[in-house]
């Protein structure tokens, strides 16, 4: 087993906390996938218990995800798509197997540390978008960098999303597909290493859903962020660097694209 970091400020392990140099919005994108393991994980299940009946979510999921990937997570509502991604982010833990964040061991991990994992280290966006009405875009976004390490100034995650010109608005002067995007600025503001995405789209008409798209695209690319997108759309699978398809709590089958279809281009 690998040796755990040593601690660092407020007793997190340095391997949790990113390091600091990142790209910025203004440097050339990349393009490749970089070769880093962020996540490794074995035979992970997840038995929901509720009174008399068990329900298994994950039934031996193995899988690694590479720093930069764009990866799909598809399959049938109740596949376990969910349940996997809340465990990657730290927000739900496995009934058992081994789930490794570079290398550090994130089961067994104590709440504070898990606590400072997915501050430091995640950033989720779900279907609803939980904007705080009575801010403005830039004022919900500030509230995460308000308690971040090494967060990009508001403006900027915002410019990202291609909101620089509403970011004085209130969320009820935006569509659902601009709401969307600001909570896509939220979430990487703090330049999260792994962005967990559960059907971001599934409340949105195709034409704002693609906006959306274009917006995580946009981050996945320039900020090299692991970037993990649950969806029920197929024809999302061609933005994708790896899809994933999830089938009774097992990844069923693994498809690589060479080549990824631009979110502009997608259809369906
Ligand atoms: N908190 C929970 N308590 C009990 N059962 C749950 C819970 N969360 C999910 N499940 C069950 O686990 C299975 C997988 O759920 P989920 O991961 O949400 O699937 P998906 O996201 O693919 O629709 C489903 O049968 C679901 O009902
Ligand atoms: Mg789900």
């Amino acid at each position: 087993m690998a040796r755990p970091p040593e601690s660092g400020v407020d007793g997190v392990p340095k391997g949790f906390v990113r390091a600091p140099a990142r790209v910025t919005v203004a440097v050339p994108m990349k393009t490749s996938l970089s070769t880093g393991v962020v996540f490794e994980a074995r035979k992970l299940r997840k038995v929901y218990h509720t009174g008399e009946v068990e329900v298994v979510a994950l039934n031996g999921v193995d899988l690694e995800l590479g720093a930069g990937e764009l990866v799909c997570l598809l399959g049938p509502s109740g596949s376990g798509k969910s349940t996997l991604l809340n465990i990657l982010g730290g927000l739900d833990v496995p009934s058992s197997g081994s789930l490794q964040y570079k290398g550090w061991p994130l089961v067994g991990s104590d709440e504070r540390t898990l606590t400072q994992f997915r501050r430091n280290c995640v950033g989720f966006v779900f279907q609803f978008y939980n904007l705080i009405p009575s801010l403005t875009a830039r004022e919900n976004v500030a509230l995460i960098t308000g308690i971040s390490r090494d967060p990009m100034p508001p403006e900027e995650a915002l410019e990202v999303v291609g909101l620089g010109r509403r970011m004085d608005h209130f969320p009820s002067q935006l569509s659902g597909g601009e709401q969307q995007r600001v909570a896509i600025a939220r979430a990487i503001a703090k330049r999260p290493e792994v962005l967990l995405c559960d059907e971001p789209t599934g409340a949105l008409d195709v034409t704002t859903g693609i906006t959306v798209l274009e917006a995580i695209e946009r981050t996945n690319r320039e900020l090299g962020t692991l970037t993990v997108v649950i969806t029920h759309n197929a024809a999302m699978a061609d933005m994708a660097d790896r899809v994933l398809h999830l089938s009774d709590g097992r990844i069923a089958r693994e498809e690589h694209n060479e080549t990824r279809l631009a979110a502009s281009h997608l259809k369906w």
